[in-house]
């Protein structure tokens, strides 16, 4: 635990309870370290904190169609750059078909988040089958390949150095917000042994930025029993609960749903709004000071955000405050007003995935040309 400076203070006029009872006709401003862990100030704004006219410099929001990128090819490692440090590197693959070699990523665990499609994946420990939605932890140095039915879209997320675990579960206990228990693995079944064979098979190797690859004069995939707990793991975000509160807007990192080196996946999954006539419905206004954020949208309507569709993928470098966008917000505070205390909760069906990194990411000129240009200026009213 870091030793900050804190002596909470009070200063004008301001609520009591972050993200509820705003002083009328003011926008509240979260202004934190930590992630949302740490030492944080809520300022009163007379002024939408998004208010800007005009961006100079690199420093601003950016948003990205993934949709326009090309397909890629059967390999993961011809997957397409889009952000990277030195711990953290997310990537998009386009695939469809059949692996006919083996991957090995040597320095990195690898997350595949599934965004459209399914297959099957084989690997060391066995057969699993993946379909749209899903998360795969692959722990480095797992040999593997995949079978796809169609075209597959995936996001790779990269953990270098270092492997992914499951964050701090703290009040709610190891259960939130997924059981452990619904984690599953690969199984040696019929599957897999029917891909077992003596032809001749090639392993792709990649450490340090370099490719290695070996050949075997049979399918190194032959694996008759395993025990241990270094393995493959697989949830849907289906199978996710998320935590809300109906008297207060929870931060993201509630939804946190993998720690990897220097960064956090979190999943935003679908989840009623909040009903107190007085709490936020929509995520507060933030400067989030230690972290970059990068959301890929997955599905759903991406109540904060206006114009931005399933397969687009936003950054928002730290350093500015960011936050609802105009028509999401008005139609929040008009709902608000129409509420009856006795209506049903509004649902909210997106589903997103957001890796928050630590240090600051360097987008790939890969990805340059999807980019919206206008998005800096989508908040204008
Ligand atoms: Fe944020």
């Amino acid at each position: 635990m870091k030793n900050y400076i804190t002596f909470p203070r009070v200063a004008g006029t301001a609520s009591r309870q972050a993200h509820c009872d705003l002083p009328k006709g003011t926008f509240e401003r979260e202004f934190g370290r930590e992630g949302f862990f740490g030492p944080c100030t809520h300022l009163h704004h007379t002024h939408k904190p998004t208010g800007w006219v005009k961006w100079e410099g690199d420093l601003r929001p950016y948003a990205f169609d993934l949709n326009k990128l090309p397909n890629t090819s059967n390999t993961p490692w011809n997957a397409i750059p889009m952000f990277h440090n030195a711990t953290c590197s997310v990537r998009w693959w386009v695939t469809s078909g059949k692996m006919d070699h083996l991957v090995t990523n040597a320095e990195s665990d690898e997350l595949l988040f599934i965004h459209e499609g399914s297959g099957d994946l084989f690997c060391d420990f066995g057969h699993m089958a993946f379909t749209a939605g899903d998360y795969i932890i692959l722990p480095r140095g797992s040999k593997w390949r995949l079978e796809c039915k169609g075209t597959a879209q995936i996001l790779l997320i990269e953990s270098k150095y270092d492997g992914y675990r499951l964050p701090d579960k703290g009040l709610v206990g190891p259960h939130a917000i997924f059981d452990p228990a619904m984690l599953d693995v690969p199984e040696l079944n019929d599957a897999y042994k029917a891909q077992m064979d003596t032809k001749e098979w090639q392993v792709v190797m990649r450490r340090a930025g370099k490719f290695t690859t070996v050949t075997y004069p049979f399918n190194p995939l032959d694996v008759t029993g395993w025990h241990g707990d270094n393995l493959p793991v697989r949830i849907n975000w289906r199978d996710i609960r998320p935590l809300m509160s109906h008297r207060y807007h929870l931060p993201p990192s509630a939804h946190t749903t993998f720690i990897g080196n220097r960064f956090v996946v979190c999943t935003f999954a679908p989840r009623p709004a909040e009903m107190d006539p007085d709490a936020l419905k929509v995520p507060f206004y933030h400067s989030n000071n230690d972290f970059d954020e990068i959301i890929f949208y997955h599905m759903g309507q991406f109540f904060s955000r206006d114009n931005i569709h399933a397969g687009m993928v936003t950054l928002h470098p730290a350093g500015f405050s960011h936050g609802p966008h105009p028509k999401a917000f008005k139609l929040a505070e008009e709902a608000d007003a129409k509420r009856k205390p006795t209506d049903a909760p509004k649902m909210l069906d997106e589903v997103a995935v957001m890796i928050d990194t630590r240090e600051s990411v360097e987008i790939a000129d890969d990805i340059q040309s999807t980019e919206w240009a206008e998005y800096p200026q989508s908040w204008r009213e």
